[in-house]
């Protein structure tokens, strides 16, 4: 007899199949409401939005959505509302890193340019406020334009920390959370909210996410040195080229002997730094075992948020999110 065939699929994929139906109206409120009689607004945005992207933070708002029994159509627009601050953040971020690569093709600022990026991401931005008007829910919008706000300051936050090698550890977890976690934490808490869920629950959710984002953004740090372009559709060594100081580079600079901070000090305080630049900063990363640590530092936090989704019952939905935890760390390696 043939031996069965394993297919091997991740937990993001098998969320996304978990959630096919519920994503499929989502992408249809995405493609509407990206549109306008301004032709380059909907070319711009449907370059981004048509390259795919794991849509990992709508799926996490209709995944909650379920866990926290919600049986209305609010989560829809939510999870739509969710994806557009995400795209506008990231047409804004890529002109902000000079990131050449996103989702597997030319970002779109080296396509239309920096300036349409800027205006496109405001459209964005807004489209994503029209929608979460929608649903009637101030407590939702609370959610949403604070999380808009903190991102923002995380991404100033960063960029008045570029070439610091003095940031602390506790600083770049601030960052991360702002820039990223908080998004997260939002995309679940909001189901909370329409569900109308006590408010132990709706903290829980908020952890949940908080936790799975900083995971994701350790993650994706330890990806621009450790993974690859072709897997993460977009370019790696990114960080270290605009003099980013992310954990890796901490960790690395922590375990330091004399020549290598030198090294670090130098290269972080030049204007470029080159290709040779980055194989050596490469090598010291491995000598130190920096992204190991990094990741370590990444499963704690899933964990936490794993703890997070205790109270609620289990069950199938309540595994799925579990698992995610678990890509998060794994995903590209
Ligand atoms: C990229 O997020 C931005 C970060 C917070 C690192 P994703 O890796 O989720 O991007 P897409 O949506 O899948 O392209
Ligand atoms: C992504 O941050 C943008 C936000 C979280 C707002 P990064 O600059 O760290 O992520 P990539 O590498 O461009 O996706
Ligand atoms: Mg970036
Ligand atoms: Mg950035």
């Amino acid at each position: 007899m043939e031996p069965k065939r394993q297919t091997k699929t991740n937990a993001a994929e098998r969320l996304e199949t978990a959630f096919a139906n519920e994503l499929a109206q989502v992408n249809v409120i995405i493609v509407e409401r990206m549109q306008s009689p301004v032709g380059m607004i909907p070319d711009l945005a449907s370059h981004l939005v048509r390259a795919g992207g794991k849509r990992l933070r709508p799926l996490i708002t209709l995944a909650t959505a379920d866990l926290a029994g919600y049986e209305g159509d609010a989560h829809y627009k939510l999870a739509a509302t969710v994806e557009f601050i995400h795209s506008a953040t990231l047409l804004h971020d890529d002109i902000v890193d000079g990131s050449p690569m996103r989702r597997g093709k030319p970002a779109a600022n080296t396509v239309w340019g920096n300036s349409a990026s800027v205006l496109v991401g405001d459209f964005l931005f807004a489209r994503a406020f029209s929608l979460m008007v929608e649903t009637e829910r101030l407590r939702v919008l609370d959610i949403l334009a604070g999380a808009s706000s903190i991102i923002a300051e995380g991404e100033v936050r960063q960029l008045a920390a570029i070439a610091n090698l003095n940031m602390s550890e506790a600083e770049y977890m601030q960052i991360i959370e702002a820039k990223t976690a908080e998004l997260f934490a939002s995309a679940a808490r909001v189901s909370a909210v329409i569900a109308d869920l006590p408010q132990e629950q709706e903290l829980a959710l908020d952890r949940y996410g908080r936790e799975l984002g900083l995971a994701f953004q350790l993650v994706d740090d330890a990806l621009d040195y450790a993974g690859s372009a072709a897997k993460l559709g977009k370019a790696v060594g990114d960080d270290f080229r605009e003099g980013k100081i992310t954990m890796p580079v901490a960790k690395a600079m922590q375990a330091a002997n004399t020549d290598e901070q030198k090294f670090w000090k130098e290269t972080f305080s030049k204007p470029t730094r080159t290709d040779t630049d980055l194989n050596e900063a490469m090598r010291l990363i491995t000598k130190h075992d920096a992204v190991r640590t990094t990741l370590d530092q990444a499963r704690v936090h899933t964990a936490n948020a794993k703890t997070a989704l205790q109270i609620f019952a289990p069950g199938k939905t309540r595994t799925l999110l579990c698992d995610v935890c678990d890509f998060v760390v794994e995903r590209s390696f």
